[in-house]
């Protein structure tokens, strides 16, 4: 079934939402053939692909770069793209010439942004521009310095209705769903019910419209993951006891065998070439 945006928003109330992220071809393709409904191209990708201790320095040329390789991969998902750090936060029309970038040149098919009320002229040109919004909230990875680190929010009743007051602002400016991450699963709960859109919930609990989780977290690839996330796989250990059994036939020579070579009919033929 194809997903689009309008069979999202039928999910709230019906079915759960399933959303991974993934940055490459052949994960988008797997994910897709899963019958995953949306794949989020996350910045995610600065800490899990590229290596940084968090997501401010990914650039959009990150982005359309790795969300065009899993438009490729991705025939049925919706392909949501991450607004990267700076590209929505200088001017109304900046965010809507990036974000139509991550459309016209990365094959997104919505984009998603990091932010409260701040960014409700932002998203209502975007929904001018007839670009879908996917609104995110709780902990924004992007506030990392101003959070002083990766910590759960909305814990008491001021911090809560702030980020419950945030969700409405978004969804009445257009946004047509919303990430809630690391918030308790109680106000996970509140937010949902209180909302049209749909919610995604990442360390938000059950009661959310649909769960995302990071690929590498839930394949098991990374080297540790929150407390939130469940490790499907162990591909960490597959792959170490991949590589190092590798490692060891190319260094003891059972690797190549005889069914990994090419063979003409007599090897006579190459005796007196010089
Ligand atoms: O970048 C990302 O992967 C995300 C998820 C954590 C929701 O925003």
């Amino acid at each position: 079934m194809k997903n689009t945006v309008a069979t999202l928003l039928a999910q709230k109330g019906q079915t759960k939402i399933s959303m991974v992220t993934a940055y490459d071809y052949p994960t988008a393709l797997i994910a897709d053939s899963c019958g995953i409904n949306t794949i989020l191209v996350g910045d995610s990708l600065g800490m899990v692909v590229l290596g940084y201790d968090d997501t401010l320095s990914v650039t959009m040329d990150d982005m359309i770069h790795h969300c065009r390789a899993v438009a490729r991969g991705a025939k049925n998902a919706l392909i949501v793209c991450d607004m990267p750090y700076m590209s929505y936060h200088v001017s109304v029309e900046e965010t809507v010439r990036n974000a139509g970038r991550l459309i016209q040149e990365g094959h997104a098919h919505a984009v998603k942004l990091e932010g409260g009320v701040e960014f409700v002229p932002e998203i209502r040109a975007l929904h001018r521009a007839s670009i879908p919004v996917v609104g995110h909230v709780g902990l924004t990875p992007q506030s990392i310095n101003a959070f002083g680190g990766f910590k759960v929010q909305g814990k008491t009743r001021e911090a809560a209705q702030k980020i419950l007051d945030d969700a409405r602002a978004l969804q009445e400016a257009g946004a047509i769903a919303l990430v809630l991450e690391g918030v308790p699963a109680a106000l996970g709960a509140k937010i949902t019910a209180a909302l049209r859109i749909p919610t995604i919930g990442i360390g938000a609990g059950p009661a959310c419209d649909g769960q995302v989780l990071v690929a590498h977290d839930l394949l098991g690839i990374t080297e540790k993951s929150p407390k939130f996330v469940r490790r499907f796989a162990d591909l960490r250990t597959s792959m170490q006891e991949a590589f190092a059994a590798f490692e060891s036939a190319v260094k003891d020579g059972t690797f190549p065998a005889s069914e990994h070579c090419y063979q003409v009919g007599s090897d006579d033929i190459f005796a007196d070439i010089h």
